[in-house]
């Protein structure tokens, strides 16, 4: 009787031993990748989705979307799309404007981005390109004059 009953919850370890570690890395693994894949992917912008992926994502969201009142969405911008070059210039300074993104109000604080210049540069046709958005791109000449006007 006790025999049979250690067999069993032998066998039943014995499983969860096998099983547990499969699981395991199967749970890890696909939310990675779900994470990752989320992030809209077009390979000419993916440089950019990587620093996005790095600096923007937490405010920002992965789908774009921001954070209603709080963050404004990067997604169907009206006021990014309005003004490619000036993205730009908040990945580089910062922005502490009130703003109406889409009809809602912001009046929070982005601060200024750690990033490089051609990775601000990356992130920003990145976000100009993803989730639907036909923004155009930017390049290192309007990189230049963001930094003039600001200096
Ligand atoms: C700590 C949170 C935070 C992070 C990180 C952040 N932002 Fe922002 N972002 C904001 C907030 C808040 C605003 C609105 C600022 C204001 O009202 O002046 C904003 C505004 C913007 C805008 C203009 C408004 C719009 O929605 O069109 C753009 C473009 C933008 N961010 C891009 C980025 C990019 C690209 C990154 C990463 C390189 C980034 N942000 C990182 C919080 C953040």
């Amino acid at each position: 009787m006790l025999n049979s009953i250690n067999f069993g919850i032998n066998m039943v370890l014995n499983r969860l031993f096998y099983i547990l570690p499969v699981l395991l890395l199967s749970c890890s693994g696909s939310s990675e990748t779900d994470s990752y894949d989320q992030l809209p992917v077009n390979s000419e912008f993916e440089a950019g989705k990587e620093v996005y992926a790095r600096s923007c994502v937490a405010c920002h969201m992965k789908d774009g979307n921001g954070l209603e009142g709080t963050f404004p969405p990067l997604a169907k911008s009206d006021y990014m799309l309005a003004e490619p070059k000036r993205a730009l210039k908040q990945v580089i300074y910062g922005s502490d404007e009130r703003m109406v993104v889409n009809g809602i109000e912001y009046t929070s604080i982005m601060p200024p981005q750690e990033v490089s210049d051609q990775e601000a540069i990356d992130v920003v046709n990145y976000i100009l390109n993803a989730w639907g958005n036909d923004g155009g791109t930017v390049n290192q000449e309007d990189l230049n004059e963001v930094k003039k006007e600001n200096s």
